[in-house]
């Protein structure tokens, strides 16, 4: 078989794209991807390497938030092209052996899927060849639900993540869904959020004339309204 052939097609999904499906072997066993985490938010996100300082970093950060992640009704997967052996191996050393920016004895109990092929990997476009041609980047992939790729982040492989501003992300994506507005710049809950934009004439007068109660405009097409921190909270935590 000619080598072309043999390739296997790297794709880049999209937000708004169903996530592509999987099975894989993981440190917590096989998995069956998106299928098992339907009916809750799942984050699936790589890493380049075990054994390496920047991910162990994250790996902590991340396995040290699970739980608050888990409060959002969030699972998360890790990934990498390294085997089975190697995670199990760097999972160990983490736990009994690195103590980082008061974090110690860290389990990490989320799956992390071994990826020797790069099967996975070149479906979500993890394999970024200008930066690495047999690692993956630092790829985040928010996914609802339904299945569906909400927001896509990548990262290069000097740059540990955010997992604040992960966090974040997954809080204001699922505010959004619940109360139908969006979240201006640096959005935190409690913060004012924006109404959708006005859909007539008489809307956008009503509006710039304070006629809506409750709503701020900076002009017709920009509106905020104050939505309590306790109201986002028990909205999106565990649903
Ligand atoms: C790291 O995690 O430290 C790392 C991995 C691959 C390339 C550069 C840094």
């Amino acid at each position: 078989m000619e080598e072309k052939q043999e390739q296997q097609a790297v794709t880049m999904p999209r937000i708004g794209d169903a996530a592509p499906a999987f099975k894989a072997i993981t440190t917590q066993g096989e998995i069956n991807f998106p299928k098992d985490y339907s009916g809750g938010w799942v984050i699936l996100f790589s890493h380049p390497a075990d054994f390496t300082p920047v991910c162990t970093s994250e790996f902590m950060t991340f396995a040290h938030m699970e739980e608050q992640y888990e409060k959002a009704n969030c699972k998360l997967v890790g990934l990498s092209v390294d085997g089975l052996y190697s995670h199990i191996a760097w999972l160990r050393t983490i736990k009994e052996k690195i103590e980082y920016k008061g974090m110690k004895d860290i389990e990490v109990t989320f799956p992390l899927i071994e990826d020797i092929t790069m099967e996975v990997a070149k479906k979500y476009g993890m394999i970024q060849p200008g930066e690495d041609t047999t690692k993956a980047v630092r790829a985040v992939f928010f996914i609802d639900p339904k299945g569906i790729i909400r927001t896509i982040i990548y990262y290069p492989l000097s740059l540990g993540r955010n997992f604040d501003e992960l966090y974040r992300v997954l809080i204001a994506l699922k505010t959004a869904d619940e109360f139908s507005i969006a979240t201006p710049a640096d959005w935190r809950p409690g913060d004012d959020v924006i109404v959708p934009p006005a859909g007539s004439c008489g809307t956008a007068k009503d509006r710039m004339e304070g006629k809506e109660e409750d709503v701020t405009c900076y002009d017709w097409f920009f509106c905020t309204k104050k939505l309590d921190k306790e109201k986002v909270l028990k909205a999106v935590l565990k649903k």
